[in-house]
């Protein structure tokens, strides 16, 4: 299947990280379909623009919702591949997709909506581990169904954390910090986690296996990052350090779902969870599996942000 072309379907194509996946699975020559909710007097001018720019790039727009099992059914029997990448709201919504799957009984290869920490690996406070908790429930119903699976660890969405950790756009003279800023992270460029992730769904290697994207010139820490700016900028920013004792109040505190941000910053900011276990001799890193493939580093990324095409805040929440 490497070199076959699949036919790919996107649910959650229309959103932050689906929009780069489409887009690289359109420049990788895969005829691309997304399922994605009806326009109505609702939708947005830039959800419309969104649709309109991909039916001109060629891509399918099947129109339904998650409840139309018969939609769901015919849209899956046109294609190979399905990759979701619903919000998090959405997770257990997968259980339809899978169902669906189930009867249309084609399908190559399924890819939930995962792309963050390696959720069988790693454990967080207790909202951001009820998070990983539905992940997880959405991975071993793929896996009991005997539906043919890769389940990715995207880690950091890079440009997205780069926007949320300098606020490279304002000129505002603190960063903050949270905990001492020295736990390792991954941060990788969104268009390099499209391609990999189209690159997995059509690999055979990778079928029924974990996927961790964890280029080692993308592990970085807060502070690490912080002095690389300051070095490409020329300028000096304080640091706010948050302290672990607060940003744990805050979990204990906010309502849902506004306290989950704030375990995710814990989990992977300041216990370092991203990095929190070592790659085995059988485990697949993405940047081993595919080295012709020239990843962005982190150096390069805030390159980018100093140039005229800074990737702006995106509307991934954090999650
Ligand atoms: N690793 C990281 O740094 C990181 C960061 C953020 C997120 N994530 C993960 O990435 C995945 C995708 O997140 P995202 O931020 O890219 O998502 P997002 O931008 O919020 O996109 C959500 C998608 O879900 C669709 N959707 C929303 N409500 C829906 C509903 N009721 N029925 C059907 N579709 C609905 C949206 O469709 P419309 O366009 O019609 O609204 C959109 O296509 C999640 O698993 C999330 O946990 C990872």
């Amino acid at each position: 299947m490497a070199s076959e072309v699949s036919k790919i379907l996107f649910f959650g194509g229309t959103g932050y990280i689906g929009s780069y996946m489409v887009k690289a699975s359109i420049l990788l020559g895969h005829p691309t379909y997304i399922y994605a909710r009806p326009i109505t007097p609702q939708t947005t001018p830039s959800k419309i623009d969104l649709h309109n720019q991909f039916q001109a790039m060629g891509v399918t727009v099947l129109h339904g919702e998650l409840s139309e099992h018969e939609k769901l059914v015919s849209a899956l029997g046109q294609v190979d591949v399905v990759i979701s990448v619903l919000a998090y709201p959405q997770v257990l919504d997968q259980l339809k997709i899978i169902d669906a799957i189930n009867i249309a009984g084609n399908i190559k290869r399924f890819l939930p909506s995962d792309f963050g920490v390696e959720e069988d690996r790693v454990s967080a406070l207790p909202p951001f581990q009820a998070f990983l908790d539905k992940k997880r429930q959405i991975r071993r119903a793929i896996e009991a169904a005997g539906i043919p699976y890769t389940f990715v660890s995207a880690n950091c969405y890079g440009a997205y954390f780069v926007n949320y950790l300098l606020h490279p756009h304002d000129q505002r003279d603190d960063i903050v910090v949270y905990g001492s800023g020295e736990a390792q992270a991954v941060l990788n460029y969104e268009e390099d986690i499209a391609v990999y992730t189209i690159k997995v769904a059509n690999d055979p290697r990778a079928c029924n296996r974990v996927v961790i994207y964890r280029p080692p010139r993308n592990i970085i820490s807060q502070l690490e990052l912080i002095a690389l700016w300051e070095k490409k900028t020329g300028r000096n920013f304080s640091r706010v350090h948050v302290p672990e004792e607060e940003i744990v109040k805050l979990s204990e505190t906010l309502p849902q779902p506004d306290n989950i941000p704030v375990s995710i910053l814990h989990s992977v900011f300041v216990k370092g969870s991203l990095m929190s276990f070592e790659l085995e001799e059988d485990d697949i890193e993405a940047s081993r599996l595919y080295p012709d493939v020239e990843y962005t580093t982190i150096d390069q990324l805030l390159d980018i942000f100093l140039s005229s095409n800074a990737p702006k805040p995106g509307s991934a929440a954090l999650e």
